[in-house]
Order: C-alpha cells, then sequence, then structure tokens
C-alpha cells in the first residue's frame, strides 16, 4: 500500500525525500567504528536540539516509551506526584507512573486553559512530591505552556521536572538546560521529521543522582536509564572522552534517518525554524478566524505546532476527514475526549509547516464546510492566511 496523503497530522508526520533517501543503505554491524562514529554524532546533534549539554539517551519505539523509561526509572512504589493536566496527554504519564506502583495526582484544568500558576503552587505546596510533570505541548488541544516557572518552583519544593516535549521538539523553543530540566522526553515522528521508531529521554544530573539513591530496583532493564549511562572510556574517539552503552541493539537504519533529519533542523538553525513554525501556526489559525471557526486553545497559549480546530454544530469530525482525504489528499485525526466528534486537530510541524500546505489546508476547509452546507464567507480564510504571509515578508523580504 502507498499513501500519497500529506500528513497534516497531530503525529507522525511527513518525513522530506533526504530522510527516506538516508534509510537506502546496506545493513552495517553496530560494533563497526564507523557506525559508533555516526551513532555518537547522531546524539550530539539531538542535544544540541533540545538545548542541553546533558546526556539524551535513545529508547526505541514511540513518545510512550520514552515517557515510560524516565518514569520507571525515578519513581518508585508508593511515590507521589503531580502532574499539570490540561489536556488528553498528561493522563498518559500519569498511566505510567501508576504502572510503577506511584501515586499520581493531577491539577486537573480545562483542556486548552492558561494554567492556574496559583493554583498550582498552592497544590505542590499542599503535598510532598517527588515528581512534577508537564506536557509542554499539548497536542489534544493545540496549547503550549511554559516550563521554566514550572521546573523552578518543582525544584523549590525538592521535585523532580519531567517535561513531555513529544510534540514541541524542533518546532517550538525548548530550552532545556536554561529552563533547568530534569527530564526532557520526545520522539522522532512529530516536529523533527524522522521515522517513528525512536523517543529520546535527557537526563540531567538530579535525575542521574535520584535513579542512583533507590531504595528499590528499577522494574525495567531495558527501560532503566542507567543501563544506557554513558562510561569514562580512554578510547573513545572524535575528541569525546565517554562512550555511550547501548541498552538494546541499536537500529542502524533509523539512526540513518535520524543523522539526516537532525543535520536538517541545524541546517535550518533553530531560531529560524521556531519562526517559522509560529509564522505557519499563526497564518492557519487566522485563516481559521476568516472561515469563521475557533482554535480550542486559549490565544495566549495557542501552539506552534498544533491547532484543534473546532466544527460548526451539524458537521461531525468523521465526515469532515472523509472529505479532508478524499477529496483534497489530507490526513489527519480527530480531536479526542470530549471533543472526538466535535474537532479535528491539524499538525503544521517540520516539513508540513510551510504555506503551500497551510493554504491547502485552509482550501479544504473552505471546500468540505461549503459542500456539507455551512454558511461562510468563501476564500476569507486563504485571504486572512494570506495577509500574515504578506505582513512576514514586508517585516523581512525574501532575497532571491
Ligand atoms: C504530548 C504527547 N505525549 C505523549 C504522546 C504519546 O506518544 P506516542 O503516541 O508516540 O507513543 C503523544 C502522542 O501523540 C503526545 O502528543
Amino acid at each position: 500500500m502507498q499513501s500519497e496523503d500529506i500528513l497534516m497530522c497531530p503525529g507522525p508526520n511527513d518525513m522530506s525525500d533526504r530522510v527516506i533517501r538516508a534509510m537506502m543503505r546496506p545493513a552495517a554491524a553496530p560494533a563497526t567504528e564507523e557506525f559508533q562514529e555516526l551513532y555518537e554524532r547522531t546524539l550530539d546533534m539531538l542535544a544540541q536540539i533540545y538545548q542541553t549539554t546533558g546526556e539524551v539517551v535513545p529508547i526505541p519505539g514511540s513518545g510512550r516509551s520514552g515517557l515510560e523509561a524516565a518514569i520507571s526509572s525515578v519513581v518508585e512504589p508508593g511515590d507521589r506526584t503531580l502532574t499539570i493536566s490540561n489536556g488528553h496527554f498528561g493522563g498518559v504519564a500519569m498511566h505510567i507512573i501508576n504502572g510503577v506502583g506511584g501515586k499520581p495526582e493531577a491539577l486537573q484544568e480545562p483542556w486548552g486553559s492558561v494554567i492556574d500558576m496559583d493554583a498550582f503552587a498552592t497544590k505542590l505546596a499542599s503535598g510532598s512530591y517527588k515528581l512534577v510533570t508537564l506536557v509542554h505541548n499539548e497536542t489534544s488541544s493545540g496549547a503550549v505552556y511554559q516550563a521554566e516557572e514550572i521546573a523552578r518552583l518543582a525544584h523549590e519544593h525538592g521535585a523532580l521536572f519531567l517535561l513531555d516535549a513529544v510534540s514541541s521538539l524542533a518546532g517550538a523553543d525548548l530550552r532545556t538546560d536554561e529552563w533547568d530540566i530534569d527530564l526532557v522526553v520526545s520522539c522522532n515522528h512529530k516536529a523533527i521529521g524522522a521515522p517513528i521508531g525512536h523517543a529520546h529521554v535527557v537526563v540531567g544530573e538530579r535525575a542521574w543522582q535520584v535513579m542512583e539513591q533507590r531504595s528499590t530496583p528499577c522494574g525495567t532493564v531495558f527501560g532503566n536509564l542507567m543501563t544506557w549511562k554513558s562510561q569514562v572510556d580512554p578510547s573513545a574517539n572524535s575528541g569525546r572522552t565517554k562512550k555511550r552503552t547501548y541498552g538494546v541493539f541499536p537500529a542502524v537504519h533509523l539512526f540513518y534517518a535520524m543523522h539526516e533529519a537532525f543535520t536538517a533542523v541545524l541546517e535550518e538553525g533553530l531560531a529560524p525554524r521556531f519562526a517559522r513554525h509560529l509564522l505557519n501556526a499563526e497564518a492557519f489559525r487566522e485563516g481559521v478566524f476568516g472561515l469563521g471557526l475557533r482554535p480550542l486553545a486559549h490565544p495566549d497559549v495557542a501552539s506552534p505546532t498544533v491547532t484543534c480546530v473546532q466544527l460548526p454544530e451539524g458537521i461531525t469530525s468523521s465526515e469532515f476527514l472523509y472529505h479532508f482525504r478524499h477529496d483534497h489528499g489530507l490526513f489527519t485525526l480527530p480531536g479526542l475526549g470530549d471533543f472526538q466528534d466535535t474537532a479535528v486537530r491539524i499538525g503544521h510541524m517540520g516539513v508540513t509547516a510551510t504555506p503551500r500546505n497551510i493554504l491547502h489546508t485552509l482550501h479544504a476547509f473552505d471546500h468540505i464546510l461549503y459542500r456539507l452546507g455551512h454558511l461562510h464567507d468563501r476564500g476569507a480564510g486563504i485571504a486572512r492566511a494570506e495577509e500574515i504571509y504578506q505582513a512576514a515578508e514586508q517585516a523581512a523580504p525574501v532575497t532571491v
């Protein structure tokens, strides 16, 4: 089966041709010096994307595999944790905490709302929490949150801070070291544009110490981050003093693709890449308003990578998505939870965050709404988006 659909998805996202081509290579044994060098270089590049000098552990699997490794490594049976939950994915961390015997609690707030910092500070002060977790970019509601102040407060109360950056990495500014985050988890197949199959966890010094001081053994071997910790090795090459260990046999071809995807991100540059995501997200949101629709997230927390669009009354997400794919060659997913039937989620991340895809998507919205009998100002969505692009061009003219 081959799909020619454009994935305007909140994940997985499209991959560039150069990333796909990077996998067209013969098999190689991970033990070779060449592969080991590529492995180290790939993870060094990934650390730059996470804006950290700390260690990035590559965990095979999807975003959940990374979350499970991070949580299982630091949470012991009976440990209390606090999750800020403004959407569906906060619950994923709580589910895993529960699974390892921890006692998860939530600061539950409406989906897409701004975090109530006073409520958070009060809740944090009311208990003795080992870990605080936050979803950086809530893929269910299309909201992005500031992590720095949450990290500071968590540390003030002696808790570790874990940030789920699954749908923000390489699409939204994520300053792991500057914001002093202990554990950051993300994966390949969202804004970074690499194939599904790898999560990554950045581990800071506080988190390593907590792992070293566990009073019960970690219940997983492969997901135990200590298994992956780099070791001092005089034979490590390219000026390094440490060598990463393999927790499992590396997925050689995924590493070829990751090397290419991370190279592309760094070639573009983090600041221009974040600006590109912000611009295309703004153009899309304005287009949505032009069509008379509303994003779910509060404007103060509107995400640069995902917009959850509430459909007009009488149009269900399943009929909308049918036409989106079959008439326009665009694929995406419905809302989650209470919004499953009434909203659709658009990913504008990685290679899909371009005017071509945004304008195509807005045209599809315009046409589908019309076809399904919704009265709106036809063409107004695209016109509003074009105004945003024109204003950006005037502010920084493109030189050819
Ligand atoms: C914010 C967030 N966290 C966690 C996950 C789970 O990741 P995965 O589905 O790759 O296991 C997702 C998936 O969409 C997500 O968006």
